[in-house]
């Protein structure tokens, strides 16, 4: 067993959870976690919405909930997010950005992990108050290719309206109208909190500060990472 990310063939896979409320900046980290140590970054909101832009039957059912804020149920959502965990992708380990959102979600996950002798090794909860939240979504542009999140005066690409990393023509999210915002603040903060609560009394939850700037962020989630070496 080795606690280096990305450790070799037969090790325990280093999955690491990232929590937090709509804007708070799982998808930013998840992204330079996912370069920094070389972990597939899998995100049940980019999931979805791929699903959706493909016309499947998966993404079809998931409109519905997502247009509303509201959550995707667990049934559907559990599956797709199974499937992805046992790519070979994930064969290092993986980033998980949204996924568990719900105390059944994660107890799914913390079966399904057993059963392979693994476990979730660090919960990653970036803390935000709500005024922040609702002005960054406001300001958020999106990769539609690759999922990679933008801000226009906190984070902005560095050729105006494209993609840093392919190139692709940003756009703003459907569900990132007022309206939708304020509802999926509503409804899915309270069942965020109740997972945050299910991983605390496994120890292994830390709280950072979200309102940092991106890059303290980060150092903050690598310092909490590299405490649990070995544990
Ligand atoms: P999802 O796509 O996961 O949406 P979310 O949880 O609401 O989170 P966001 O993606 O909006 O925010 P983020 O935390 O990733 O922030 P970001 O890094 O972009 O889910 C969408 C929908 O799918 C859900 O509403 C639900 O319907 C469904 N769904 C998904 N998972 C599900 C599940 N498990 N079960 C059931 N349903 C599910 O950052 C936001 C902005 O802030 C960006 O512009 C960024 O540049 C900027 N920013 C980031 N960090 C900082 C910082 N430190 N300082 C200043 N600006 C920052
Ligand atoms: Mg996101």
């Amino acid at each position: 067993m080795t606690d280096e990310p990305g450790g070799g063939a037969g090790a325990e896979r280093l999955i690491l959870l990232l929590v937090g409320a709509v804007g708070a900046g799982k998808g930013t980290q998840a992204g330079i976690l996912s370069r920094e140590l070389g972990l597939v970054h899998l995100a049940s909101g980019n999931l979805f919405r791929a699903a959706l832009a493909a016309g499947t039957p998966l993404g079809e059912e998931a409109r519905e909930y997502m247009e509303r804020g509201e959550l995707v149920p667990d049934e559907l959502t559990i599956a797709m997010f199974m499937e992805e965990l046992a790519r070979p992708a994930a064969r290092a380990g993986a980033i998980l950005d949204g996924f568990p959102r719900t105390v059944g979600q994660a107890k799914a996950l913390d079966e399904t992990l057993a059963a392979n002798g693994e476990r979730i090794r660090a919960v990653l909860y970036i803390e935000v108050p709500t005024e922040a939240l609702v002005r960054r979504v406001a300001g958020r542009w999106v990769c539609p290719q690759c999922g990679t999140p933008y801000h226009e005066d906190t984070d902005p690409p560095k050729v105006p309206g494209r993609c840093d990393l392919d190139g692709t023509e940003l756009r703003q999210r459907d569900d990132d109208r007022p309206e939708v915002v304020r509802a999926r603040l509503e409804k899915q903060v309270p069942p965020m909190l109740e997972v945050v609560d299910h991983y605390e009394r496994a120890g292994i939850v830390h709280r950072l500060d979200g309102m940092q700037p991106i890059e303290a962020v980060t150092d903050d989630i690598l310092a909490a990472i590299h405490s649990r070496a070995g544990g």
